[in-house]
């Protein structure tokens, strides 16, 4: 068993920098999209056999040091009773929106050994396999808010203020169920054999710190909360967060994920003595192999005095990314920081 990744999580010493990538199982590779072109991304989602599959192949492939879950923040969301689909090319759309009393009352709390048995089903098939440790996830509850009142993605994100504006008992009513499901889905994968567990905020840097501080935080404080008792490291990614730093250091998390738009040497100082996770940014995968050798030397240069170190990505890896670039990027990363 390769655990280089949970100690670094811990931050204990480590004999080289261990390195995932968000979105490290997916349309970048060619051997996923083989398993896609058979059937659809939510079959895909809720066949076990074939989300174990396209969770190995990064780590087969491109030699990763964890593996994440093949899911979807969405799919707790469909569990709950909002349907969902994911159109080619738009990404995901629920046949309605959530902004009234009467929508969020329509929520449901979902039993997730029942209503998302195949996600519990991939992590225990999985531990059999895998020889790196692996990490279940859910979206946190605002980013998944905003699915939810949104109706699909947005980029302004007017219903979603204007909720939190507006109708503030509205906004933390949606966000009350959304944390409660997210606390007993995340504690249904612990319980399945999930060895760390990551909580993606992707949209929380929408928000002005005052409002994210009430409005956001208190809820993912909630949930990590209540993941302490299972011992395992727990992460918490606020996208675009350079600015909630000093929140995401106080959520509860072992490891704050960090995007690329702040040093990261800027952030270990600010986040202490939490590992952090991160944070190139994921088109410096086009970089020639030089540049990229280069870059990736710097930034572990940068983050030497971490209190534990995973080298990531700063988001998602990009669907059009080469992913010999992507191997080149473990390649170097495992070579520079094991000397
Ligand atoms: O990281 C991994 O390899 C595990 C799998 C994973 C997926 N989605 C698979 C996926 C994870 C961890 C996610 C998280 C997720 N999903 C987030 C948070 C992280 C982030 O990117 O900010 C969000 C916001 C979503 C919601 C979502 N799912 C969107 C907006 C989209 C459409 C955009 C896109 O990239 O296509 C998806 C679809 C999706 N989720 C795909 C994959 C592999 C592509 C689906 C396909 O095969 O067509």
């Amino acid at each position: 068993m390769n655990d280089t990744f949970l100690k670094a999580c811990r931050g204990e010493k480590t004999d080289y920098t261990p390195i995932w990538m968000m979105r490290q199982a997916g349309r970048y590779l060619p051997e996923y999209q083989k398993v896609r072109g058979n059937v659809t991304f939510l079959e895909l989602c809720k066949s076990p056999e074939l989300c174990v599959e396209v969770t190995l192949q990064p780590i087969d492939i491109l030699n990763m040091d964890a593996a994440i879950l093949f899911s979807d923040i969405l799919i707790l969301m469909e569990a709950m009773g909002a349907p969902l689909d994911f159109h080619e090319g738009k990404g995901p759309v629920f046949a309605k929106t959530y902004r009234d009393q009467e929508s969020i009352d329509s929520l449901a709390l979902p039993d997730p050994d029942e209503e998302t048995g195949f996600v519990m089903e991939t992590i225990r098939l999985l531990r059999k396999e895998l020889k790196v440790p692996l990490i279940g996830f859910a979206g946190a509850p605002f980013t998944c808010l905003t699915y939810l009142v949104e109706g699909g993605s947005s980029k302004v994100f007017w219903d979603t203020k204007k909720m939190m504006y507006t109708q503030p008992h509205l906004f933390h009513l949606l966000m009350e169920k959304i944390t409660a499901a997210t606390t007993i889905y995340l504690q249904a994968q612990a319980k399945a054999g999930a060895q760390a567990l990551q909580l993606f905020d992707s949209w929380a840097g929408i928000l002005a710190p005052c409002d994210y501080e009430k409005f956001v935080f208190p809820y993912v404080q909630r949930i990590l909360e209540s993941l302490r008792l299972f011992e395992i490291p727990l992460i918490y990614f606020a996208n675009n967060g350079a600015t909630l730093l000093e929140y995401s250091a106080r959520s509860g998390a072992d490891v704050v994920g960090l995007d690329w738009r702040i040093n990261i040497r800027d952030a270990i100082y600010k986040v202490g003595k939490k590992a952090v996770q991160g944070n190139i940014d994921p088109f410096a995968l086009l970089l020639p192999k030089d540049e990229l050798k280069q870059r990736i030397g710097k930034l572990l240069d940068d983050a030497r005095d971490a209190h534990g170190h995973i080298f990531n990505l700063g988001h998602g890896i990009h669907q059009f990314t080469p992913p010999e670039q992507a191997k080149y990027a473990v390649e170097f990363v495992h070579e520079l920081s094991g000397r």
